[in-house]
C-alpha cells in the first residue's frame, strides 16, 4: 500500500520506517527541512536502537523516501497517518495545534478518497474534531480511524514491528478490514473498536502504567521502614498472573515523552466532564515526591550537602535513548546544586541533550566516562539504569571515590555484589548495605 507519515518525531519516523519494512511503500513529511535533509543524507535526529539500519535498508530498497513536499505525499497516499505531536498546555491538556493544521493541510490537498489514522495521543473526540475540519475544507470522500501507538523510545522498532496488540479504532467494516490487512504482517492480535474507545485504550493504558510505578514505588517506601525487600515483593507479586511482573520496578519514579504528558492529559479530560480522577492525581503525586528519595538519602548519609562532591550516572529518562524530558536527573540536579553540593554527571548517550536543557549548565562538572563523573566523589548517584553501570567493576569504583557510599535510585546491584565490597549502599525499598539507614530495628517489632 501506499503510506504516507505527517511528522517525523518518535511515532512517525519509526512506524513509518516499520511499514516501509513489511513492504509498504511510504513517504514520511515534515514541515522541517532540516530535518528532512539530514533524514536523507542518513542522519537520523533520534537515538534508536536498529532504526537507522532500517532506514538505510529501506531507502536504498526505494520503499522509503523523505520530503517536505506534503501535496505530493497526500495525493500519491492510500492511507494517512498524523502523527504530530501533542504537547501539554500549561493546564496539563494536550495541545492540539498541530492535529488541526495536519487535517486542514490533508482536506486542502486531497485529490480522491483517503484513508486518514491518527496516531498521536489524542483526547476522546479529537477524531471527529479532525472528521468535522475535513468535512468542512474537503471536495473528497475520507475516513478517519484512530490506532493509537503504543511503542516505547529504546525499542521502538521491536514493539513496532511486534506489538501486544493492534488497535483500531473506527465504525466501518470496509475501513476496518483494510486497516486490519495493513497491521496482519505486524500482529495476529488486532482489535477492532470504536473511534472515542479507541482513543481512551491509549490514555487508559498509559496511566494504568504509571499507576503500578508509583504503586509499586510508595510499597518500596513502606519496605524500606519496615525492612522488606521490594524487589522480592514484586517478584512475589508478579506472579499472579492477574497482577504481571512488569512494570514493578521499583526507582525513582517515571520520566519520558508520555506518562507525565497522558497523565497530566487524563486528569484534564475527566476534569473537563466534571470528573475527578482522585487515583491518578495521587500517582502523579508521588511519581512526583519519589525523585527526591535520592536527596534524603543522601542527606542522611553526609548531612549538610554543601560542598560534598556528588557524582550523577545517568541523565536519560530511562536507557537505550538519548531523551532527557521529564527525566528525574533535572530536578535531583537542580535540588542538589540549590543545596550547594558540586555535580559531576556522566551518561553514555543523553549528555548533549540534558545540557541544552538544564538551565545550570554551566555550573555542572561534565564528566567524559562513568569513572571521572565518581573520581573523588563522597557519594555517587545512580539515576538511569544503563547496562554500562551495572557492569562496573564496583571495588575499583570504591578506590576511585573520596567515601564509598552508593545511592542506586534503580537497584541495579545484587546484595552479592555491593557485599564484596566496602561501599555504603542504598537502593529503594531495599535493605541497605554497609550503613546505617534509619529504618529502626524496633519499628519492625510487634508489640
Ligand atoms: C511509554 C509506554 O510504555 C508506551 O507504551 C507508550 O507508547 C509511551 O510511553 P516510554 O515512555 O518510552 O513508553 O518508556 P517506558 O519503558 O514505558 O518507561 C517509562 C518510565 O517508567 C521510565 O522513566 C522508566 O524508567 C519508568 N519505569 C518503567 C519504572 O520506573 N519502573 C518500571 O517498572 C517500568
Amino acid at each position: 500500500m501506499n503510506l504516507t507519515f505527517i511528522g517525523t518525531g518518535y511515532v512517525g519516523l519509526v512506524s513509518g520506517v516499520c511499514f516501509s519494512e513489511i513492504g509498504n511503500q511510504v513517504t514520511c513529511v515534515d514541515s522541517n527541512q532540516d530535518k528532512i535533509k539530514q533524514l536523507n543524507r542518513g542522519h537520523v535526529p533520534i537515538y534508536e536502537p536498529g532504526l537507522k539500519e532500517l532506514i538505510q535498508k529501506n531507502q536504498s530498497q526505494g520503499r522509503l523516501k523523505f520530503t517536505s513536499r506534503l501535496s505530493e505525499a497526500v495525493q500519491e497516499a492510500d492511507i494517512i497517518f498524523i502523527c504530530v505531536g501533542t504537547p501539554p498546555l500549561a493546564s496539563g491538556e494536550a495541545d492540539l495545534t498541530y492535529i488541526k493544521q495536519a487535517a486542514q493541510d490533508i482536506a486542502l490537498e486531497m485529490n480522491g478518497y483517503k484513508i486518514i489514522v491518527t496516531k498521536s495521543t489524542v483526547p476522546v473526540g479529537t477524531n471527529d474534531l479532525i472528521s468535522s475540519i475535513m468535512q468542512q475544507l474537503s471536495q473528497h470522500p475520507f475516513d478517519v480511524v484512530s490506532t493509537p501507538e503504543f511503542l516505547r523510545e529504546g525499542t521502538a522498532v521491536q514493539d513496532t514491528l511486534h506489538p501486544d496488540r493492534v488497535i483500531i479504532g473506527t465504525e466501518d467494516e470496509r475501513v476496518a478490514a483494510k486497516m486490519a490487512e495493513l497491521h496482519r504482517p505486524l500482529s495476529s492480535n488486532i482489535m477492532i473498536t470504536d473511534i472515542r474507545s479507541a482513543e481512551m485504550i491509549k490514555y487508559a493504558s498509559n496511566a494504568f502504567l504509571a499507576t503500578k510505578i508509583s504503586f509499586i514505588n510508595e510499597i518500596a517506601n513502606i519496605c524500606e521502614k519496615v525492612g522488606a525487600d521490594v524487589t522480592e515483593v514484586a517478584a512475589g507479586m508478579g506472579q499472579d498472573r492477574r497482577i504481571g511482573s512488569s512494570f514493578l520496578q521499583a526507582g525513582i519514579g517515571y520520566g519520558g515523552s508520555c506518562f507525565p504528558k497522558d497523565t497530566d492529559a487524563l486528569i484534564q479530560i475527566a476534569g473537563n466532564v466534571d470528573y475527578e480522577f482522585k487515583l491518578l492525581k495521587s500517582v502523579v503525586e508521588v511519581n512526583k515526591d519519589q525523585r527526591f528519595n535520592v536527596i534524603a538519602k543522601l542527606k542522611h548519609c553526609l548531612g549538610d550537602l554543601k560542598d560534598k562532591q556528588i557524582g550523577i550516572w545517568g541523565l536519560a529518562f530511562k536507557p537505550n535513548t538519548d531523551d532527557v524530558r521529564e527525566t528525574p536527573a533535572m530536578e535531583i540536579m537542580e535540588e542538589l546544586l540549590q543545596e550547594g553540593a558540586i555535580v559531576k554527571a556522566y551518561d553514555p548517550i543523553a549528555a548533549d541533550n540534558f545540557r541544552k536543557s538544564f538551565r545550570h549548565e554551566d555550573l555542572v562538572i561534565w564528566s567524559p566516562d562513568a569513572k571521572a563523573a565518581a573520581a573523588e566523589c563522597d557519594a555517587l548517584c545512580l539515576l538511569t539504569d544503563w547496562a554500562e553501570f551495572q557492569d562496573q567493576d564496583l571495588k575499583e569504583l570504591q578506590q576511585l571515590m573520596k567515601q564509598p557510599i552508593l545511592i542506586d535510585g534503580r537497584n541495579v546491584y545484587s546484595r552479592e555484589q555491593v557485599s564484596q565490597t566496602d561501599f555504603q549502599y542504598y537502593s529503594i525499598g531495599r535493605p541497605d548495605i554497609g550503613g546505617l539507614y534509619p529504618y529502626k530495628e524496633e519499628s519492625m517489632m510487634l508489640s
